[in-house]
């Protein structure tokens, strides 16, 4: 039997009996009035209220013991010390080297530095002007081309904080294509100049077909207006990834080329050389200053005793609703609209490291791993599907994500003051909704209208930041990283490998060719449910050609 399986430790075992022993959130907090001050951990400018989890002081000890019983401070120091913690690829996982000040970083990470400097000529370039396209006017569109982790963390951080956005970049406006199909792709090239509009390639691997499908559609696009190709790589490219070889195979000069390494993961990649369009579109020094807050969460981590360190809290509290009270979805809350793609980042961060079931020596695992996580801008989400979390069927748990203070940089803003009373209005609301899925109806009044019942007990955290700032912006990202790490542990899988995603693609291009050249989808000893639908597709793309 593995070591690593978390239905083997002792802790674990103990922590199983606790459930029936948890009475109802209304009763929990009315028994002890201190438990919303007891129940809190401090990180620098973020805070987690998890009161309204359903816990009590024998499970927080026994998830004490957990953390001990797999040695989670051990596994940190680990992580940190750059040790092959990512087994099935044999490589380290030092995202946290990329936000660790320079001085601080051994020799052989320097290169960090030397990257992270390379960067901020190339955006001082492009944001003074200097950087020209081909035709010798300055870029004024700056568009991302990349999918998963080449994508999702700098759209949310651009998304965050644009009001940080330093005079310099001003002048850039910063744009996002992912999809394989194109569609964002037709919508931006419609409008944008080509002379004046540069591309970003972020990839990894440099070899994501949705990436690199798009990047050639943006080359025949710049093509037509400009036939020196040598000229238009030049001009109108940058690519960042970990293989400098692939990109020059695709045509890019070295000095377009931004890299970083395969110890840095895809879906931890924002810290690194994929980060340029967040430095391109806000300023390299708020990118430092993001890099700056996940540091001091890094800290913060590495040093903190379990029960008082946020991202092992947000861990241990994870397994307590999956494993012991079997809740198997979790929802993403920010009530605050400048985080309207955190919840998507999350859940490829999570849903990508964690979904798994085998150790991460491969034996096949007896229990759940990652919830369904999902999620919306919370006080959105209350006019969709919170329905659900109040009177559905499924146990949910939930993250409230709330910022105190908001607006301070606009009092000049001549409707401060309404703007001021809206964000008002958006935390009684973050309150009352965490409050009433906790307590239900004990939360204001008592009914016998079947309608009109809240059962509540749906267990929920709270994390409060000071302000939503590229510094705690930062901290809060770094701490979801390392609750994934944390999580993984304390199951015993790998949160750095995701095979899972790679035979759909394999099979995507065995099919694609049959798709292009209508041939027989009947001999291409496929299931009848794809031979079916291969053949309505290719009976109505004729249709439409004209050609039956
Ligand atoms: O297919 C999944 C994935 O490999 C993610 O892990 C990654 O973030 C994304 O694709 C993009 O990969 P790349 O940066 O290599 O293009």
């Amino acid at each position: 039997m593995s070591d690593d399986l978390l239905t083997q430790r002792k802790a674990f075992k103990e922590l199983q009996a606790l459930p029936e022993s948890i009475p109802h959130l209304a009763d929990l907090f009315a028994d002890r009035p201190g438990r919303g001050v007891e129940y809190r951990v401090e990180a620098g400018s973020l805070s987690l209220d998890y009161s309204k989890q359903r816990v009590s002081d024998p499970v927080l000890a026994g998830l004490q013991q957990l953390a001990d019983e797999v040695d989670l401070p051990g596994r940190v120091a680990a992580l940190f010390a750059g040790e092959p913690v990512n087994i099935s690829e044999n490589r380290a996982a030092l995202h946290s080297a990329l936000r660790t000040p320079t001085h601080r970083l051994p020799d052989h990470l320097q290169c960090v530095e030397e990257q992270l400097q390379r960067m901020t000529l190339l955006v001082d370039k492009i944001q003074l002007g200097v950087w020209r396209g081909f035709s010798g006017k300055r870029i004024t569109d700056v568009v991302n081309l990349g999918v998963g982790g080449s994508d999702l963390g700098p759209l949310m951080v651009t998304q965050a904080l644009k009001e940080y956005t330093l005079p310099a970049a001003r002048t850039l406006k910063v744009h996002f294509a992912s999809t394989i199909d194109g569609s964002q792709l037709f919508d931006l090239l419609e409008h944008l100049n080509p002379e004046t509009t540069l591309f970003t390639i972020a990839s990894k691997s440099f070899t994501t077909i949705d990436t690199l499908s798009n990047a050639n559609t943006v080359r025949s696009w710049l093509g037509s207006y400009c036939q020196d190709s040598e000229l238009l790589h030049r001009c109108h490219f940058i690519g960042m990834s970990a293989s400098p070889e692939k990109m020059s195979a695709w045509g890019l000069p070295e000095a377009n080329q931004l890299l970083f390494w395969d110890w840095v993961g895809g879906r931890f990649s924002l810290w690194a050389t994929i980060g340029l369009p967040i430095a391109l579109s806000l300023g390299m020094p708020v990118f430092r200053q993001l890099l700056a807050g996940a540091h001091q969460m890094d800290e913060h981590f590495r040093s903190a005793p379990p029960l008082q360190n946020l991202p092992m809290m947000l861990a241990l509290l994870g397994i307590w609703n999956v494993n012991c009270l079997d809740i198997r979805a979790h929802a993403i809350l920010p009530y605050d609209g400048r985080l309207k793609y955190f919840p998507s980042y999350l859940e490829q961060l999570e849903m990508e490291s964690n979904g798994k079931s085998v150790t991460r020596h491969g034996e096949p695992l007896n229990y759940a791993t990652c919830p369904v996580l999902w999620g919306e801008i919370g006080a959105n989400a209350q006019h969709a599907f919170y329905q659900l979390l109040h009177q559905g069927t499924q146990p949910v748990a939930s993250d409230f994500i709330l910022a105190a203070a908001r607006y301070d940089s606009a009092r000049h803003y001549a409707h401060y003051e309404e703007l001021v009373a809206q964000h008002e209005l958006n935390i009684a609301n973050c309150l009352a909704q965490s409050r009433v899925l906790a307590l239900g109806n004990a939360a204001v009044e008592v009914t016998d209208n079947p309608f009109r019942h809240y059962p509540g007990n749906q267990p929920s955290s709270t994390l409060l930041l000071d302000q939503l700032t590229p510094e705690s912006l930062g901290a809060l990202i770094a701490a979801y990283e390392h609750k994934v790490f944390a999580q993984a542990v304390l199951w015993g899988i790998n949160p750095f490998d995701q095979w899972g995603v790679e035979l759909g693609k394999q099979v995507a291009l065995q099919l694609q060719p049959l798709l292009a050249s209508c041939g027989d989808a009947t001999e291409a000893q496929l299931d009848s449910s794809t031979q079916s639908l291969a053949r309505s597709i290719q009976r109505l793309r004729q249709a439409q050609r004209g050609d039956v």
